[in-house]
């Protein structure tokens, strides 16, 4: 837990303090116990990522070390996921990263490397689920008399207050990516998920990165906002007080070097179908009917138009990989 003694802080201090400060709530907790992202709802997510893995391969000319990083991997599910969906031909050659700043699971398979960093100047693919929500950012408001300033909030309870006016380089970034807020609405400065999007991204030599994430663009802006807390499977009033989660969609257009594409529409393209089994099969062979059906309810949720198929995967390729990220739209 965070310190008991309350304190008034910029919501992004609060929420880097609250989550990955000393004892904070990703450093105590695995993502598993508070919600369930792609990675939980069906292994068809970890097939689906092993087959761009094997594309990513193909485009890279099947070298003799190929890097897959799951960034911000919680529990490593998905890592463990995809070297399990792994032809044995690329499974021999994968290096398997699991990048996350809470200690490595017991368990975990010993083929995978638990490290708070991305490796640097590899090739292959790096893939962030539902880390750059996750991203401590700041909140602004406009004031009545249209200045636009942090929001503080209160660590204990999350009650809040307006402090200084945004400086000059969140300034800009609302210019361009927040802009004309009315008294009273609010905007999440997206900057430091950017940065971090650009340094990730940058980690490969060559290779494609994914962010996939809930998230919004300029035509869409939510005008008050969407940050909110998640705990043992509710949602909760976001109080940066290390007990919660705290996570604000992610302003996909302001991410750099990103083709944007709808995770339905990313995963259709990898080969995840919903289609029902024939009825025939029931008769023929009833479990393997009860299985494929339960498969395909379970893309359903993937590929669902109004839950996660909704999702967007960020896709940044290094210039050998973009023919291969315009084929996922
Ligand atoms: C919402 S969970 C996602 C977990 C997993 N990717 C999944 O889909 O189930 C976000 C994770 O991001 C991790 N995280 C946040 N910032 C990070 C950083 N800078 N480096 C590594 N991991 C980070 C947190 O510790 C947490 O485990």
């Amino acid at each position: 837990m965070t310190s008991p003694t309350p304190q008034w802080l910029p919501w992004r201090t609060a929420m880097q303090q609250a989550l990955y400060g000393p004892g904070g709530f990703f450093l105590r907790e695995r993502p598993a116990g508070h919600f369930r992202t792609s990675v939980h709802v069906s292994r068809l997510y970890a097939e689906a990522v092993a087959e761009l893995l094997c594309r990513v391969d193909s485009a890279l000319g099947h070298p003799g070390e190929l890097v897959f990083t799951d960034m911000a991997a919680g529990g490593g599910e998905l890592c463990a996921g995809v070297l399990d969906a792994l032809p044995p031909g690329v499974a021999a050659r994968v290096r398997p990263y699991a990048v996350d700043l809470s200690p490595r699971p017991a368990g975990l398979d010993p083929r995978i490397t638990w490290a708070a960093e991305t490796p640097r100047n590899v090739r292959g693919l790096l893939f962030a689920n539902e880390w750059l929500d996750n991203v401590p950012l700041d909140v602004a408001e406009a004031d009545e008399d249209g200045a636009v300033r942090y929001v503080e909030v209160r660590t204990s309870d999350g009650a809040e207050r307006l402090g200084a006016e945004v400086d000059s380089a969140d300034a800009q970034w609302l210019r361009r990516w927040w802009p004309a807020l009315s008294p009273g609405e609010r905007a999440e400065i997206g900057r430091p998920r950017d940065e971090a999007w650009a340094a990730a991204a940058a980690s490969l030599a060559d290779g494609l990165a994914v962010a996939v994430d809930y998230c919004h663009v300029l035509a869409e802006r939510p005008p008050y906002g969407t940050l909110t807390g998640y705990r043992a499977g509710r949602q909760v009033p976001p109080v940066p007080d290390g007990t919660c989660d705290l996570t604000a969609h992610v302003a996909a257009d302001s991410l750099p070097g990103g083709v944007r594409v709808a995770q339905r529409d990313a995963l259709r393209a990898l080969g995840l179908t919903a289609a029902r089994p024939p009825l025939a099969l029931a008769t023929t062979s009833p479990a393997d009917y009860v299985r494929a059906l339960s498969a395909a309810s379970e893309a359903a949720a993937l590929i669902s138009p109004t839950t996660l198929g909704t999702f967007t995967w960020s896709l940044t390729p290094t210039p050998s990989l973009a023919p291969l990220a315009g084929t996922l739209s």
